[in-house]
This record gives C-alpha cells, structure tokens and sequence, in this order.
C-alpha cells in the first residue's frame, strides 16, 4: 500500500484500499484517516471541549489546519512501525459514520520515557457517552498486543480528563505515577501485555 502525504488527492485504488477495516468490533471499525475524513475532523478539532482538556492543542479555526493534521497523522502510517492513529466508524446501515479516532503511535520523550507506544482517542461530541471509546479503545490494544506483539502501552492524560482516565481504567490501564508537564499536572498509565 502506498501513501501519498504530499497532498490531499488520493487515487480511487488507493483509497478503496484505504477504507477496509483494519480492526472491527461489534458497533465499530478502524480504517486509516483520509482527506475525505475533513469535515467530520473540522468537527472534532474545532470544537473547544474536545481541545481544550487534551493539553498542547489549540481550537482549530480553518479546515486548512485540519489538513495539515490529517497529512501528519497520515505520515504515522508509513514512517511509524506500528499503525497510527485511526478513524473510528459507527456501522450504520447506509451511513457508516466518522465519529473520531482513536489508535496506537510510536511518541518520544514524555515523562522521561525515551520510546514508547501510545493510546490515544478523540470522539466527537455527541458521541460521547455511548460506550465507544472503551470499545475502540480495547480493540486496540488487543491489535497493538496479538498483531504488533507490542509487550507494552502507555497513554498520560491530564489529572483533570476524568472521562478520560475512566476509559483507561475500563480498558485495564494501571496508573504508574504522576507527573509535570508543560501543559500540567499529568498521570501516566501503563498496559502490560498478557
Ligand atoms: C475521552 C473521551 C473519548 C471519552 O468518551 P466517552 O464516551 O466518555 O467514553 P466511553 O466510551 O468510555 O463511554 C462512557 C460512558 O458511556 C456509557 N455507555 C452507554 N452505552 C454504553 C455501552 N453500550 N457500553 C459501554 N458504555 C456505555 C457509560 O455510561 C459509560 O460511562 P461509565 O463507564 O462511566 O458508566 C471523550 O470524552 C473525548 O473525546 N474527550 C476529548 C478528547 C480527550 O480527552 N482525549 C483523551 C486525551 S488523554
């Protein structure tokens, strides 16, 4: 599969193949972000609720920004050893809605930790409080553990991000330590694989 990070045109062959689910659960699947993704995306970074907890993001006010989000999660895919971050869909019958992301990249240097592996997720707001963060979550990490065979994930969110601890609470994450970021009081968690 190829990528093309340079621009937003995308070859019909190249996203059809694109658009298969990589990882599926019950109400959900996982494919790659691509340029179409840009209004729900807009959706998602413009909004003030979603931006403002995670720490570091500023409220996106031009679809122009959101492009360049889009090409630099679209490099994860080629450049990262593991899958970046993907977009979560809600089967429906006829729709099959963008409803956020959510998925696994290589970070650097947080909280002293050189190299790790990294959980992270975003859902638009009326999705919220339906259960499908943890359920995207959790299928997640069974790929980054059975597929990647990764022994180890980490996720660190701000001590404030209560919805957010509580999804890595669900999904099995340990609360390792605390500690100070330039965005804050933060927890670091860990996952072990089993
Ligand atoms: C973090 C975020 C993705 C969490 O979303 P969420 O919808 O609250 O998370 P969940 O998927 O766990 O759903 C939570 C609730 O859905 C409800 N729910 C409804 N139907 C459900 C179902 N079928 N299954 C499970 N839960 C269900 C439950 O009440 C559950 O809460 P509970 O487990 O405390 O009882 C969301 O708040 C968000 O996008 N925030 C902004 C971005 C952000 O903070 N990202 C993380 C940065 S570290």
């Amino acid at each position: 599969m190829s990528f093309n990070n340079k621009n937003n045109n995308n070859s019909k062959e190249e996203e059809d193949d694109e658009l298969k689910p990589i990882i599926e659960t019950e109400r959900l699947y996982l494919r790659h972000i691509i340029f179409k993704d840009i209004d729900a995306m807009f959706l998602l970074y413009s909004d003030p609720d979603v931006m403002n907890i995670i720490g570091g993001q500023e409220v996106r006010i031009s679809k122009e920004q959101v492009i360049e989000d889009i090409k630099k999660i679209r490099e994860q895919y080629s450049t990262n050893d593991c899958i970046g971050r993907l977009a979560v869909i809600k089967k429906d019958i006829g729709t099959n809605e963008f409803i956020g992301w959510t998925g696994l990249k290589n970070e650097n240097n947080v909280n002293n930790h050189d190299k790790f592996i990294d959980l992270g997720y975003r859902l638009i707001k009326k999705y919220w409080n339906y259960g499908y963060a943890t359920e995207a979550c959790i299928a997640c990490i069974k790929y980054g553990f059975n597929v990647k065979k990764f022994d180890k994930i980490c996720a660190y969110v701000l001590e404030n991000n209560q919805s957010s601890i509580n999804v890595l609470q669900k999904c099995g994450f340990i609360k390792i330590e605390t500690f100070i970021s330039e965005d804050g009081n933060e927890i670091w968690f860990e996952i072990i694989r089993p």
